[in-house]
């Protein structure tokens, strides 16, 4: 069974797409899993991290990205010819194991989204009831998208956009798993707290129906420049101590990511640095991260037998 997992914080610039690419290529390079990156984010950096921009270019002029599959939701077309296998590419930078699904710069038009909902709302007598619609929808979106592969792949990883908007609630309602990477300060906790509420509160709003799956596979930190040995090691566990306080440590990753040169600079080459820097102490963290990350996988299938 294929594992879905979504990379969020409300708070932008955190890593969470650094994140998404690193560890769905170091587990199809190194683990030998087969993963497809999924880009929710219409500034497409999990897409330009991992495809240069002239094939991203000639993939968008055939409609090969995410936004034909939103469209055939939000305004189905009867002579659509696409469906989700012809959108993902395969091979991502040469790896057989690694595939995408590429994002778009236009990935919905909220007012048609509420058009459509309103008009289904009318149709099906639930005016009263739109906020049920609008729940179903949401709920349904990427999960009815994902249905055909979902089995086709070890892992599924979603890079969101920061906020919380329709697409990033619809990934979280279709995960198994979340990822929240975060930066060890105070402003970073506050958007930690913020999300966990949110995410209470999605759950909250589905337990009739089927109650939703999810659950943090943990908190992941990127430091910021000095961290690591550096003058803010201490800060730095401070602040960890005060999320130690609202979350297990289970929920918690131990593998810090430090901020490398390196890592940032991969994106230039539309590879992740696991890919252009095996060596560097950015990539080593990396690794260290998914491994920790499939021996918290098994923990959970460990627990469910
Ligand atoms: N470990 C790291 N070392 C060096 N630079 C990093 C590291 N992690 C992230 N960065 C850089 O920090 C910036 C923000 O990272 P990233 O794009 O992953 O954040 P994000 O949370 O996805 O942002 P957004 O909210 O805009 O989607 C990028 O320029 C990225 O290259
Ligand atoms: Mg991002």
């Amino acid at each position: 069974m294929g594992y879905v997992i979504s990379t969020v914080n409300m708070k932008g610039g955190v890593g969470k797409t650094t994140l998404t690419v690193n560890l769905a290529t170091s587990l199809a390079k190194n683990f030998n899993k087969k993963v497809l990156v999924l880009d929710l984010d219409a500034q497409i950096s999990a897409t330009l991290s991992l495809l240069a921009p002239h094939e991203f270019g000639k993939l968008r002029k055939k409609r090969k990205t995410l936004s034909y599959l939103i469209d055939g939701v939000i305004q189905p077309n009867p002579y659509a010819k696409l469906d989700i296998h012809d959108l993902i590419s395969p091979s991502i930078c040469g790896l057989s194991q690694l595939e995408l699904l590429p994002g778009d710069i236009e990935l919905y038009d909220e007012y048609l989204v509420s058009e459509m909902l309103h008009q289904k709302a009318v149709n099906e007598n639930k005016i009263e009831h739109f906020d049920s619609v609008w729940n179903n929808f949401e709920r349904l979106l990427i999960r009815d998208i994902l249905e055909p592969i979902v089995n086709d792949y070890d892992f599924i990883i979603m890079d969101c956009a920061p906020g919380y908007n329709l697409l990033t609630r619809s990934a979280i309602a279709a995960s198994d798993f979340y990822l929240l990477p975060a930066r060890p300060e105070p402003l970073s906790l506050v958007g930690i707290q913020l999300l966990e509420r949110r995410v209470k509160k999605l759950k909250g709003s589905h337990q009739d129906d089927d109650p939703l799956k999810l659950q943090l596979l943990g908190i992941v930190f990127i430091l910021s420049e000095g961290g690591l040995f550096g003058r803010y090691d201490k800060y730095y566990d401070q602040v960890k101590r005060r999320v130690k306080q609202d979350f297990t440590i289970d929920q918690m990753f131990a593998t810090d990511i430090p901020m490398d040169v390196n890592v940032a600079k991969a994106v230039d080459l539309f590879m992740p640095a696991v890919l252009t820097s095996p060596n560097s102490n950015g990539s080593k963290a990396f690794l260290k991260l998914t491994e920790e990350f499939l021996g918290k996988i098994n923990g959970f299938e460990q627990n469910q037998q």
